[in-house]
């Protein structure tokens, strides 16, 4: 990216972020003289939550309903604009009267709850960055982001809905803040009633603390540039990576992404964004970027299939949600309950659909659109990561030419490539890298705290041309357009769920009983990979036979423990070795042949290639 940026490009976003309130107006929409950190909207101040709440109330839309919000056991609240700002105002007034100031990270640990938006807001109002924690994610997994981010406060729950019932919540999270001593205060929201373990002191109560604030709060404009959030994903190595998000730039493409990819009319339409606000998804496509648009949305704090498979159509139905943005996992999911479920609901107010977290199988898409979109409504499929914070590929509304299974072309303001190892555009037809060769507004700043492993982790594969390297590989069609094929490092994605195998192999290691252990992704038909580990046990022996399915059973629970649920192997396979080369580096592609049950390929680059004869020979001893 030693390019000179493109003039039109910059004249376009500038166009965009023109649709937000600017206290003060940037001097210079990019500056990308330290590349490859970038700053945009140099010298621009704004609040993010302002633009998000106070503006449309003040623009006289304090009764448009923000969210329709539905829990898991039913029960309902409707939040309307005015509703919103004062919430989110007394959520803020709270957090000043613990005396925390702009710049100190807040930790979120929340199921899927008004109160989880309105402390992210407030958050964003007084300039704290925020750390929002998938609320499946293990004590663990809470502890390291706590401790790796310093984070103040955490903000959590007494417990959470989970297929039915009461799961506890704030129990666990003790369990992470008895190690954090950078955790002052907790602040507990009231959702399940349980009880729960209390620190003196220390807790809080959201509806002590929160609902006795002054609904009244004066928002203070940020540098462009200041930190939005941290949110942490998976990559190559075992620990989560920070991916830092600024201001300006960050809410112009989250905002301009929403409008334009599922073409959104905020007077008419209704959107739900099926994610969790744990994940991106849930950060640009259910908070800022719908909020920045004055949308009104639908939240769902539970399950699909709770209480029953219908529960999304009879959502769909309830609201007349216009506009419906999921994963290929949950669309699989649908298609294996049956299409006579959709088919019981009244699904006709739906006009466009989103997919978002892995490929999307053609067979899916086709089943989406006809048996969720009555034939008619587009499926958008759209491709980008917690790092680029936006959509960055995806078909815009109204190209009548559908094709089932691809992302199609970059966004306008955004430029992608699909290239060869040397950096090199491949032709039509031809697969390679995918790369991104300009920035763009919504562009992580950074790895929290660790500048070189931003640097390294994407920007060192290609360093002449200055590309960042998403991880994915693509191919260019006849016409050109690009087809995600999934990524082409060690991470893994289940269930649109993005889990690196050195993780799962740190945690399995963790373990006493585990002397090694290789991870690989195999693919799978409803989740699109299955986590299937190898590990050799101390002492070198593979399990006996009768204690196989314990040990087993014990490692997996151990990963759920360390990482959580969705880390948990499909398969646990002991074997006696495991296949490595020369320099020691482990051959996971012929781990995979094995976990998807194909003849092994190429040995030859195996220091000893009798090693797969010996997994092989132990798997018979398996299940
Ligand atoms: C990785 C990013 C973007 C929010 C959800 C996941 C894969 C995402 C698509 C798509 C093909 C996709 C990529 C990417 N991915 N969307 N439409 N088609 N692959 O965010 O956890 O940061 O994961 O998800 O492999 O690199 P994430």
């Amino acid at each position: 990216m030693s390019l000179s940026p493109d003039h039109d490009r910059l004249e376009f976003w500038e166009e965009q972020a023109q649709r937000l309130h600017w206290d003060t107006r940037w001097n210079q929409a990019l500056d990308w003289s330290g590349a490859p950190f970038a700053r945009w909207f140099t010298g621009g101040r704004l609040n993010v939550a302002y633009n998000c709440v106070d503006r449309h109330v003040e623009a006289g839309h304090g009764d448009q309903v923000a969210f329709h919000w539905e829990g898991e056991p039913g029960d309902t609240r409707t939040i309307t604009y005015a509703e919103l700002r004062s919430e989110v105002c007394k959520t803020a007034n709270a957090l000043l009267s613990l005396g925390l100031r702009a710049g100190d990270r807040v930790a979120i640990q929340l199921p899927m709850i008004p109160e989880a938006v309105f402390a992210m807001l407030a958050c964003a109002r007084l300039g704290l960055p925020h750390s929002v924690v998938f609320g499946g994610f293990s004590p663990a997994a809470l502890r390291s982001r706590i401790e790796d981010a310093g984070a103040r406060l955490l903000i959590t729950s007494d417990g959470q809905y989970r297929r039915g019932k009461a799961e506890p919540m704030k129990a666990l999270t003790d369990e992470a803040t008895g190690y954090t001593p950078s955790i002052e205060h907790v602040l507990v929201v009231r959702r399940t009633g349980a009880d729960v373990p209390w620190t003196e002191g220390r807790d809080l109560w959201w509806h002590h603390l929160v609902d006795t604030q002054s609904a009244a709060h004066r928002p203070e404009a940020f540098d462009a540039e200041h930190p939005l959030f941290v949110l942490y994903t998976s990559g190559t190595t075992g620990k989560p990576k920070g991916i830092l998000h600024t201001t300006g730039g960050y809410l112009t493409q989250a905002a301009y992404t929403h409008r334009a990819v599922f073409g959104l009319d905020p007077d008419s339409d209704i959107y739900w964004c099926t994610a969790d606000i744990g994940w991106i998804t849930g950060h640009s496509y259910i908070v800022y970027g719908p909020l920045a648009n004055r949308t009104t949305s639908v939240m769902y704090e539970g399950t699909p299939n709770t209480p029953h498979e219908g529960r999304h159509f009879e959502i769909i139905e309830r609201y007349g949600v216009s506009v419906y943005y999921t994963a290929p996992t949950l669309i699989r999911t649908f298609m294996k309950w049956g299409e006579d479920i959709p088919a019981r609901y009244d699904l006709s107010s739906i006009g466009v659909l989103g997919s978002v977290g892995e490929p999307i199988n053609p067979e899916a898409w086709r089943w989406y659109r006809r048996h969720i979109g009555g034939d008619r409504a587009p499926v958008v499929d759209t491709w980008w990561q917690t790092e680029t914070g936006a959509v960055m590929i995806a078909p815009l509304p109204g190209r009548p030419d559908a094709k089932p299974g691809s992302a199609r072309t970059p966004l306008p303001g955004i430029s992608a490539k699909v290239v060869d190892d040397q950096g090199r555009e491949v032709g039509k037809g031809e697969s390679g890298y995918l790369v991104l060769d300009q920035p763009w507004p919504s562009m992580l700043r950074g790895v929290w705290g660790d500048d070189d492993r931003y640097r390294e982790t994407y920007w060192s594969r290609f360093p002449a041309q200055g590309y960042y390297f998403a991880g994915d590989g693509a191919r260019y069609d006849e016409d050109g357009d690009i087809w995600l094929l999934g990524r082409i490092d060690d991470v893994m994605n289940v269930s649109g769920h993005r889990i690196s195998t050195a993780e799962v192999e740190s945690a399995l290691v963790s373990h006493p009983t585990v002397a090694e252990a290789a991870v690989v992704g195999a693919s799978d038909t409803t989740t699109g990979q299955a986590i299937v580990a190898f590990v050799i046990l101390r002492g070198g022996a593979t399990a006996r036979e009768a204690d196989a399915g314990r040990v087993v059973a014990a490692l997996r629970e151990h990963v759920a423990q360390e990482i959580g649920p969705i880390a948990k192997p499909r398969r646990i396979l002991t074997v006696p070795e495991l296949p490595k080369t020369r320099s020691g580096k482990i051959m996971r592609r012929l781990l995979r042949d094995v976990a998807e049950n194909r003849e092994v390929g190429d040995v030859t680059t195996l220091a000893d290639a009798s090693v797969m004869d010996l997994i092989n020979a132990g798997l018979v001893r398996e299940t």
